[in-house]
This record gives C-alpha cells, structure tokens and sequence, in this order.
C-alpha cells in the first residue's frame, strides 16, 4: 500500500476520449452477500502467540476469552496483498491464504502491461524485487538492467509491468518481496527477504494474477474487492494511454464481470483518480478509498487534517493513511484518537487503516513507521493488538489492512465486527 511516488509522474490530463461502459459479456457475479458456513476459517498460531504477549490488560483477557471460539470471514479484514507477511504478494497462493485466515476483502494493486493489460503488482516497476525476472531471459527488456554491487554503489536493476506483454508477465513467478543491495549477481540480489518474513511458501512458481485472473477468483470465493489504482512511473499518456483511460479501465473490468459496485472499494493515492470516479462512476465513487500519504510531514499532517471538510464536500466518503497517523499519545502516556481522525469523524467521513502486521517486531523502535506517533509507548510484539483496539473501538475504523488477515480476523471475531 506504502506508495513511493515519482515526482516527474504526470498525471494523464490529455483530452483523448475515455472509453466508458463495456457491456455486460459475463453472466453476473454471485455477490448475494456471504455464505461462508461451510467454509472453516482457521486463524493459526499467530493471534494466540500475540494475545500472549501482551502486557496484563482488560483487552488482553477479553481477547483470551474468544480463544476457542468459531472464526468466520469479516470484511473488517482487508487483505493487503494476499498474505505477504509468509506468501509472496499478490499470488493466487498468498490470495488463497489470505481467504483462509478470514479476509472478506482481497486486495489487488494494479499496473498495466506494455500492452495496456490491467495486472495485480504492487508498483509499476517491482518486477525486479517481487518475481524471478531477473533469472529469465524477460531481464533484457527491463527499464533499468541488473547491474552488480561494484564494491561502492549498489546493485541496481528496474522492471516494470509496462516493460513487457501480459502474455510475458504470465509466465514470470512470484517471490518474497526483497533485495539484496550487496549482490554481485543476479540470483543473490533476489534473496533478500527480511528477517521477520520466510520464504518457506515461495518454492515452484507462486502464480501471477492479472485483473482477468482475479475479480473471477474472489468472486468464486463469494468475497469483496478493494483494487488500487497504482500511481503510474512512466509517463502518462503511455503510448497513448490516458490516466483516465486507466481509471476508467479498472471499473470496466467490473462492470465486464457483472461485479455490483457495493461489493468493490477502489482507492488510489492521486486524488484526480478519486474524483474521476467521483464524477463519473459514482457508483464506484461513493466506496472509492482516499489513500492520504500527505501526512508522512507533520505539515503535510496538518494540512491534510484541515483539508477534511472540504474533501467531505467534493464527495469523497472513505480516507485511508497510514494507520500511525489515526492515532497518537496523550499526556498521559495513553494512545487515543489523533486530531485527524477526529476531523474525519466531524466530516461524516469513514476510515480505513493500513497497513497491521507488516512492521516486523515492535520491540526494534516502537515499530518504525506505521506507529510513528505511538512508538514510545509500543515496545512488544502484543502492543499490535493495543493499537488495533484504539483503532476500531475509538477511532471507529470500517476495516483494517493487513498482511497476515488472521490477526485481524482474531480481533474482529472477538468484537464481533
Ligand atoms: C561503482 O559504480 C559507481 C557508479 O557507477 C562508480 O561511480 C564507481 O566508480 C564504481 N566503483 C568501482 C570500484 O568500480
Ligand atoms: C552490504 O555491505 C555493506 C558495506 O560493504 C555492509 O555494511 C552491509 O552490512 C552489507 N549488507 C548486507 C545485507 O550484507
Ligand atoms: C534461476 O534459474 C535457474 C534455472 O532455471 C534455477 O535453477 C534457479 O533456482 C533460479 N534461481 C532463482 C533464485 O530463482
Ligand atoms: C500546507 O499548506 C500550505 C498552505 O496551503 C502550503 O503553503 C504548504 O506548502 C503545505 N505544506 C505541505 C507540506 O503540504
Ligand atoms: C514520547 O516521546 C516524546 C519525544 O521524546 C516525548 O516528548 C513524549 O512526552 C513521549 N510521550 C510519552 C507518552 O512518553
């Protein structure tokens, strides 16, 4: 979800005509709301050795109480990814783990193919650092080609979905997400995950999804949709291709597929593509998610808490930064609403969080990033589930993101969202 965004990206303000509404070529989709009663949603290890970690609290044995309940699937559990925290992100593998630990809405990013083909990847160009390209004879046509680790600089290398075919991008695997700067050949630069992950599930050929390959998957699972528009890094028009065409391409794809609109939530980081949807597809517009990275500053902080009203009244209805900036500490050292949420919840607006479990132990600062404004108060691996009840009870968040669902999935069975 963490977007890194290209300051040269030009947004498509090019005039050429978006193409609207393809017909409806597919008998429509299930979507009748959830029957998951056969379906046995397992949690895992993983809440319980949390839960066990935390400091003695009233939530702390509430959560201890639902220990050998039934889990069901909650769409208060998106999934970010698939399951990335164990399986490599956005594979009909870490897609299969994610519905198995309960998320009732499955994430895929998207990005296009050279051939303008709607393809599930994190970012335009991680090809090199989230599949085996690198290892295949499609590293030629890479952006940016491997270059080793000289001693100096780094090993570098840069591929992108728009480098290569959808056909080409079919035939790549899925891998952990990492690098390895230190490499002096291309196989060791691939193996650089992090220590708090694993590459036990990465083994055969974890498989791609394309958008072709994923609404008909989730939709066979009777489950939701949230689908991130990624902010392109090559320069729009592509090839001719508009922004807009883009935007409007990924709610085609729905549509093509006999997908209600109440049962997808498209987001985006570029506020143009939100309103687009807005504008355009309110439909769509009326779920579509606000991913505000402005408030990585404390400025940008401030601005973007001052800019809720307005953003209210030009329609957006859901804002989603990183779940640090939901919260923070008082004085008297307990974490509450941050003055942002409380803005949004003025607003009349929802909130969605991202992204839980993908920080690595919260005993290494406080948990870095997603709890910048808590860290002096987390120092445990079970302070996740401290934060998250903030988050849900306080802030009133509608879902939270995360990379390994069932640990979401625990916590919103046991509070019955
Ligand atoms: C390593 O590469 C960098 C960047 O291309 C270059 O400036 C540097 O001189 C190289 N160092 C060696 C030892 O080759
Ligand atoms: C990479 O090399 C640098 C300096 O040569 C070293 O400090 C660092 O620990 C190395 N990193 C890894 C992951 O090996
Ligand atoms: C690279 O490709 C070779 C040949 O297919 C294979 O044996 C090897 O395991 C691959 N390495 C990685 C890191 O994918
Ligand atoms: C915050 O808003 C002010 C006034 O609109 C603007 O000048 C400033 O650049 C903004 N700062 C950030 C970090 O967005
Ligand atoms: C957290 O750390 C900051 C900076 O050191 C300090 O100002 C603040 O009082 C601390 N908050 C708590 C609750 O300890």
């Amino acid at each position: 979800m963490r977007s890194f965004i290209v300051s040269s990206v030009l947004l498509g303000l090019a005039s050429a005509a978006v193409v609207p509404v393809v017909p409806e070529v597919v008998p429509r989709g299930k979507g009748h709301g959830h029957d998951h009663k056969k379906f046995n949603v397992q949690v895992g290890v993983r809440p319980y050795y949390l839960v066990d970690d935390m400091d003695e609290s009233p939530l702390k044995k509430k959560l201890e109480s639902c220990s050998e309940q039934e889990f069901k699937t909650s769409d208060f559990v998106f999934s970010h990814r698939g399951a990335p925290l164990q399986f490599p992100e956005h594979t009909l593998q870490g897609y299969t783990a994610a519905r198995r630990q309960g998320a009732g809405v499955i994430e895929c990013d998207v990005s296009f193919t050279k051939d303008k083909q709607l393809v599930c990847r994190h970012s335009q160009c991680d090809l090199h650092y989230t599949t085996n390209i690198l290892n295949t004879t499609l590293a030629s046509k890479c952006s940016i080609p491997f270059t080793p680790f000289n001693g100096t600089a780094p090993a570098t290398a840069k591929c992108c979905t728009s480098d290569i075919t959808l056909a080409e991008f079919k035939t790549l695997c899925g891998k952990m997400e990492g690098f390895n700067a230190n490499a002096t050949t291309a196989e060791k630069y691939m193996d650089g995950t992090p220590y708090f992950r694993t590459d036990l599930y990465s083994q055969g050929c974890p498989k791609l999804m394309s958008v072709d390959d994923y609404i008909p998957l989730v939709d066979s699972w009777d489950l939701k949709y949230t689908a991130e528009l990624k902010t392109p890094e090559v320069k729009m028009p592509f090839d001719g291709y508009t922004q807009k065409q883009y935007a409007q391409d990924l709610v085609n794809k729905f549509y093509q597929y006999g997908v209600e609109p109440s049962r997808v939530w498209l987001q985006s980081f570029l506020p143009d593509d939100i309103f687009y949807w807005i504008d355009n597809e309110p439909d769509f517009g009326k779920q579509a998610v606000y991913l505000d990275e402005r408030v990585d500053t404390p400025a940008g902080y401030d601005n973007a808490t001052a800019s809720i009203p307005e953003l209210a009244k030009r329609g957006v209805k859901i804002m989603a930064p990183a779940f640090f900036a939901l919260t923070k500490v008082d004085k008297l050292g307990k974490i509450v609403p941050s003055e942002y949420a409380l803005a949004c919840k003025k607003a009349g607006l929802d909130m969605v969080a991202w992204s839980f479990d993908r920080s690595g132990w919260l005993q290494i600062g406080g948990g870095g990033y997603y709890y910048d404004y808590v860290k002096n108060v987390t120092n445990n691996d079970g302070d996740m589930y401290t934060v998250l009840d903030v988050l849900a009870q306080q802030v009133g968040i509608k879902a939270i993101f995360s990379d390994w669902p069932a640990t979401a999935t625990y916590y919103a069975n046991c509070f019955g969202l």
